[in-house]
């Protein structure tokens, strides 16, 4: 099975066969398209919901025969802004009888016709009230049947069967199945940057943000006046841990990472006057590109006053030695289609 990310600025794909305990990591591969860096515009999607299909289909057509894939098998990760999720609360009723609720209730909550979406719905926990009536929080998801469309296309005429999809933000959160500690993860990509509540690999609340790792190449480049393939590499060489000459760099940097941890504020205040009986988050997990800035894990530390840890699902795969050297930068960029492939299992 083939799982595939598709961000805003690189396709990432992983092939998985099943190992001795765990699955097996066969192939791995990253197309970035480095055209955005020179032209803003380029990127490969933009949360207006336009997809540069052709571009995709060559990008994935290229990295799949790189790979030298054995399998057409694939199952796609969906990004956040191109999901519509909300938390509703329900009386206790059986699963048969929340479904039929949702479906009604979903009328007043889809910003979409409801023939053109497609809904799914998770039970993210249950509480009593004070008068001691037991309600369920329901997370009501849907998808437009147009952006699922074009993903069935891309895959199509990149030769792969594209068999199931998910929420990035699902993903990420299985790979913290039978962790019980509530936390959350911020996926810190190219142009967005996905904020996930969770608690034993289960999603529990998530946001999202514009602010992620293409704000500070920019802000860098303007800054500096050098162009946005330069600011990217000064980005990545030197972080924010810099002292002396490279001080700057860090304080052109840091109010875009504080706009991050503003917007993660925000959706843990909506979050908890959402859901009431929801539990603190006790740590923080970095993941997507930017969780690889020098510096940002220890920054992240002391904002947050919490422990902060970078994501490492590798730990939970079989794979082969030469890969090791690389896993420690892996790990967070290859998150979300890592946990996509621990679903094939289960097939959610
Ligand atoms: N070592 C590094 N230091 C700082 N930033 C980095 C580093 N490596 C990658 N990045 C940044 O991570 C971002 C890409 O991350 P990622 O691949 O997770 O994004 P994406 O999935 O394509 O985008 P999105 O999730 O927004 O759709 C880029 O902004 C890149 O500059
Ligand atoms: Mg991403």
């Amino acid at each position: 099975m083939l799982a595939v990310d598709i961000g805003t600025t690189s396709i990432k794909a992983i092939e998985f066969a099943p190992g001795k305990q765990a699955l097996r990591i066969m192939n791995y591969g990253i197309l970035e398209s480095s055209g955005y860096l020179a032209r803003a515009n380029q990127a490969l999607q933009t949360s207006s919901l336009k997809i540069f299909e052709a571009d995709i289909v060559e990008l994935l057509k290229t990295l799949v025969r790189q790979m030298g894939a054995g399998t057409k098998s694939a199952r796609a990760s969906l990004a956040p802004f191109s999901v519509f999720t909300t938390v509703l609360d329900f009386p206790q009723m059986s699963q048969k009888e929340i479904q039929q609720a949702i479906v009604y209730q979903a009328k007043q909550y889809v910003p979409l016709p409801l023939n053109e979406v497609w809904l799914d719905w998770r039970d993210v926990g249950g509480y009593q009230d004070e008068k001691g009536f037991t309600h369920r929080k329901i997370m009501l998801i849907s998808v437009p049947q147009e952006q699922i469309q074009k993903y069935q296309r891309i895959f199509r005429a990149a030769g792969l069967a594209l068999k199931s999809m998910e929420l990035e933000s699902l993903s990420l959160a299985r790979l913290f199945a039978g962790d019980p500690t509530p936390s959350v993860v911020i996926d810190i990509g190219s142009r967005s940057t996905n904020i996930v509540f969770m608690e034993n690999g289960q999603i529990t609340f998530s946001g999202q943000s514009d602010f992620a790792g293409s704000s500070l190449t920019q802000a860098l480049a303007t800054s500096l006046g050098v162009n946005p393939l330069r600011a990217e590499e000064l980005k990545k060489e030197r972080g924010i841990i810099g002292t002396g000459p490279n001080y700057e760099l860090s304080t052109i940097m840091l109010p875009f990472l504080d706009a991050i941890i503003n917007e993660v504020k925000k959706v843990d205040f909506t979050y908890h006057e959402q859901v009431s009986i929801a539990r603190k988050a006790e740590r923080v997990i970095l993941a997507g590109g930017g969780a690889n800035l020098l510096g940002i894990e220890k920054y992240f530390e002391r904002e947050f006053g919490m422990p902060v840890a970078k994501a490492a699902p590798f730990l939970k795969f079989e794979y082969a030695p030469d890969i090791q050297p690389f896993v420690s930068e892996l790990n967070p960029l290859m998150s979300v289609a890592l946990g996509l492939g621990l679903g094939s299992k289960t097939n959610s």
